[in-house]
């Protein structure tokens, strides 16, 4: 081996401890000691070395997390030893009753220690590592046999692709970690909100929602989704007592059930509940109950199992927290979308610890389906612990006075005309000027993912409308100073803030702005792709459905939404505006190599490459001023092919389009220096995004 070779392996490989050293701090214990710009710097050199000496990659490295293919369905794997499952418990005695079960099974006499742990509210699944690597993940499925999901887990981050062994240590040659997939309740109901504004079915709670984005077929959309995962046992290659496996998994780098703990009998594990009882509202994801363990394996082993349930361990579960209140009117709110959402204003009742007042009635499906009326008696619940739902209503408690409700034919906004559109449960406003819409528009416009003007949050935005000011975004730009410093709280400081905030946004990149215009489904990431494909705001305006549905990534029902906005006229005379006013409308592309052999390309990847991930491979290539398509034609400059690439290579060779494979492709790329930094930690990029701080591109 020569010697640059070496010294870049060796750092290479001291680079994928230091990150995924930083990654554990980051997701398993929640606090990091570098910044995302440090963390981002290690990654892009390891990147770097790693596209100098592709044939030496590991597939563990900290860069192939999201990197497998789109499957057709998912195969199924026969576990090691079964997925048991828990029997359950509900109060106190049947928690003495277990103990006094465990006891008669074991010599008399017998001690009995026992671990306490929470009860995730999750889906079980099993982790097989050989020596030390992770090989395969599987769902519980019946117990016997589960569905492999090994490459949508691998996305998962508090996961170690690699066991982290201690120097001097044996790596197990088999370890089969037993836990929780989660999803986060921040995650969940992000993902809702997304989901609702897109007029798609919301998930019912965490639990279906972590259910729904591990089996994902594609990898890509359950890394966006923010799972996390616990571990609370081990199946081959455990310790003689189960605290002893949950130290060991928490020394290999894996979060372990939160607050687990040893107990000396059945009565510290039932104190131990009713503590846990009172805190666990304040976590952040949901538990349906705790799980009583015998700690010693030995005596595990002698109680042995019932069927599918254990005899040494328990499931006690709470009792779903419900109330039942007066459902005294049903009101709509307008969003930013303009979709209009029943909600249920409730005589005030406690539940699970606050007051609730009201509940979401999602749309007018669910009210139908659930006959729910004003002035209804009805039980609620949390749904996923967190937002109050109608369960149902008490129909014995009718008294013949309730009211049908309906959803409004016109918005109570504007008195426009609403409409539902095919196969969206959702009802909306048709008027594109509805004040709902402004306000809501106008906010999220402003907002610090969008155009980022500081200083211009929500109540500032509100006191503009309220005193006429501002009616859509462009008015923003023509504020002046005695407008601003004659309004309540605004100093002539804040003024001169605001206004040079104002005048700063004016320089946003074109995804920016195209992401505050609140077009219907176009979000941070598709406003991104559309900026790159198209380079300007004219370019994109003038775009045929066809060819931004061709954009990788982005679907008919996306590109139908965009082509849709700029064939109006009201946005038409808005961007108008926004322009003569002086704003960015290009992807500034000025530190772009315009003689880079990719820049201005038409490239399609197809196929498995070695070592790059498409999508990384894609943004490489924007990167430096490619468009990427995903369908080739004769247009098309170069298809970048992998292993098993089909339709699209011989469609390259029958039009005699260039193609190239991944050294060729990184050796053009290099050509001119371009530099590529692939974001490895979407939910990061996502945060940032939250908090403004998304990097541009150029
Ligand atoms: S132990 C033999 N521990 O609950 C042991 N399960 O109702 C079997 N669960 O399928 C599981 N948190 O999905 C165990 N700390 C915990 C758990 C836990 C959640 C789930 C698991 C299991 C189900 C049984």
């Amino acid at each position: 081996m020569d010697l640059e070779r070496a010294q870049a392996l060796d750092e290479a490989q001291k680079l994928r401890r230091e990150i995924r050293h930083h990654e554990f701090l980051y997701y398993v214990l929640d606090a990091p000691e570098i910044t995302d710009a440090e963390y981002d710097a290690l990654m892009r050199r390891l990147q770097e070395l790693e596209r100098a000496y592709p044939d030496d990659v590991p597939p563990d490295s900290p860069t192939r997390r999201v990197g497998g293919k789109v499957s057709p369905e998912f195969t199924e794997v026969r576990h090691m030893t079964p997925l048991l499952s828990l029997g359950n418990a509900f109060s106190d005695e049947e928690l003495a009753a277990f103990d006094a079960r465990v006891k008669s099974g074991l010599p008399e006499g017998s001690e009995v220690e026992y671990v306490f742990e929470p009860k995730i509210d999750g889906l079980a699944c099993s982790l097989i590592y050989e020596n030390g690597r992770l090989v395969r993940a599987a769902t519980r499925g019946d117990g016997e046999v589960g569905e492999n999901v090994t490459a949508n887990v691998r996305t998962i981050r508090s996961i170690p692709l690699t066991l982290n062994v201690k120097e001097g240590e044996e790596v197990p040659e088999l370890l089969d970690v037993r836990g929780e997939v989660y999803m986060p309740r921040h995650a969940f109901m992000k993902l809702n909100e997304q989901r609702s504004e897109a007029g798609e079915n919301e998930f019912a709670n965490p639990r279906n929602a972590a259910a729904g984005s591990l089996r994902q077929l594609d990898p890509k959309v359950t890394a966006s989704r923010q799972l996390s995962f616990f571990a609370y046992g081990v199946g081959a290659g455990h310790k003689d007592k189960h605290s002893a496996s949950l130290a060991m998994l928490h020394d290999y780098g894996f979060k372990v059930s939160e607050g687990y703990a040893v107990v000396k009998n059945i009565n510290e594990a039932i104190a131990k509940i009713k503590d846990f009882a009172a805190k666990r509202q304040s976590l952040a994801y949901d538990t349906d109950g705790a799980v009583i363990k015998v700690n010693a394996v030995y005596q595990q082993n002698i109680l042995g199992a019932t069927g599918k349930d254990p005899r040494w361990a328990i499931a006690f579960k709470f009792p779903p927290e419900q109330a039942e209140t007066k459902l005294e009117d049903i009101i709509i709110q307008v969003g930013r979308t303009g979709v209009l959402t029943p909600t249920a204003v409730l005589t005030p009742v406690k539940l699970s610890g606050s007051t609730i007042s009201r509940a979401t009635l999602h749309n007018e499906d669910f009210i139908r389906s659930k006959d729910i009326r004003i002035g209804d008696t009805v039980v609620i619940n949390k749904a996923g612990e967190i937002i109050p739902e109608v369960l149902h209503v008490v129909k014995e408690k009718r008294t013949g006075a309730e009211q049908e409700f309906f959803m409004p034919a016109e918005c109570p906004e504007c008195g426009w005309k609403t409409e539902r559109l095919n196969g969206e449960a959702a009802i909306r406003c048709t008027n594109p000027h509805c004040p709902a819409l402004g306000r809501e528009g106008l906010i999220h416009f402003a907002s610090k993912g969008a155009m980022d003007i500081d200083g211009c949050g929500p109540a500032v935005i509100n006191q503009l409308l309220d005193n006429g000011l501002i009616s859509d975004p462009a008015d923003l730009y023509l504020l002046v100073k005695p407008q601003l410093t004659a309004l309540e709280r605004m100093g002539d400081k804040s003024a001169d803030n605001l206004l040079n905030a104002i005048a700063e946004s004016k320089k946003q990149n074109l995804d920016r702005l195209l992401f505050a215009l609140g077009i219907r489904h176009v979000g941070a990431k598709v406003a991104r792709l559309l900026a790159l494909h198209f380079g300007s705001m004219e370019k994109l305006m003038a775009a045929e459905t066809d060819e931004i549905a061709a954009i990788e990534d982005i679907g008919p029902k996306i590109a139908e939404s965009v082509v849709t906005y700029f064939a109006s006229p009201v946005n038409i005379d808005l961007i108008e505006r926004l322009k003569e006013l002086g704003l960015n409308m290009e992807m500034e592309a000025a530190e772009l190599d315009t003689a880079h052999p990719f820049y201005g390309k038409t490239m399609v990847f197809t196929g498995t490459m070695p070592t790059l991930d498409r999508a990384t491979a894609q943004t490489m290539a924007q990167q430096v001023g490619a468009k990427v398509t995903g369908s080739v034609s004769k247009k098309t400059d170069y298809v970048v092919a992998g292993a098993e690439a089909g339709s699209k290579l011989t469609k390259a060779q029958q039009l005699g389009v260039t193609v190239i494979d991944e050294a060729e492709f990184l050796r053009l790329l290099g050509e001119h220096g371009g530099e590529a930094g692939n974001d490895a930690r979407p939910e990061n990029e996502a945060a940032k995004a939250e908090q403004g701080e998304e990097q541009s591109l150029f």
